[in-house]
């Protein structure tokens, strides 16, 4: 295990049975419809990987690069696209893949830009569901784990970029961040500003 982890929540063979699940399910919801994933980069490049291949359909394959986190353990609670999508939707079936949903911002952001594009349908799946007061409430329609509110990297999940790479999901010890950003910095702008 990576010196920086304090406690593997999920191994790479627990990750994969349940990447194997989700294809199964997302498999059999989507008979005869077509299928594009949305990957939002960076993070939920190994999951979408991984899930892409579990899925026996046809499908699309593209990616959204939203970032709401900059190089912090907390949302900025500032969301801009910085990649787009290549193509019109209206005539797709758009499944979101996220590697977590944290504070919601980021998922609530995208939601309502997919929306306006008028897909033919529009589903939520997360690798992680963290249990903790949301910003914004996303419905999500295929759920890997619900976690505990500790800061997670690997399998996509980053601290300012790094340990992505993980090929398990694992919590990262305070010490690895502490002293490098405030206590208790959420994403008030206000709050931000003052520090
Ligand atoms: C992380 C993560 C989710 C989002 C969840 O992405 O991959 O996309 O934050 O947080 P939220 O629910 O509080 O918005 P990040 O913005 O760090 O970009 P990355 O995927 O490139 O790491
Ligand atoms: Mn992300
Ligand atoms: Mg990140």
């Amino acid at each position: 295990m990576h010196q920086d982890i304090s406690e593997v929540l999920y191994s790479e063979a627990q990750i994969q049975a349940k990447v194997q699940e989700l294809g199964q399910q997302i498999t059999a919801d989507y008979q005869g419809k077509h299928l594009l994933l949305l990957g939002t980069l960076k993070g939920a490049v190994p999951f979408i990987a991984d899930l892409a291949r579990a899925i026996e359909l046809p499908l699309e394959l593209d990616y959204m690069a939203v970032a709401s986190y900059g190089n912090s353990t907390h949302s900025s609670g500032v969301v801009r696209i910085l990649k787009d999508l290549e193509g019109p939707i209206d005539n797709k079936h758009i499944l979101i893949i996220e590697d977590i949903i944290d504070s919601g911002l980021t998922l609530a952001y995208l939601v309502d830009v997919i929306r306006r594009r008028n897909p033919l349908s529009l589903r939520i799946c997360t690798l992680l569901y963290k249990e903790r007061t949301r910003l914004k409430e996303v419905p999500v329609d295929y759920t890997g784990f619900t976690i505990p509110d500790k800061f997670v990297v690997g399998y996509g999940l980053d601290y300012s970029q790094y340990y992505r790479n993980l090929p398990y999901i694992g919590i990262l010890k305070p010490s690895v961040y502490e002293g490098t950003e405030p206590e208790e910095q959420h994403s008030s702008p206000a709050e931000t500003q003052a520090i």
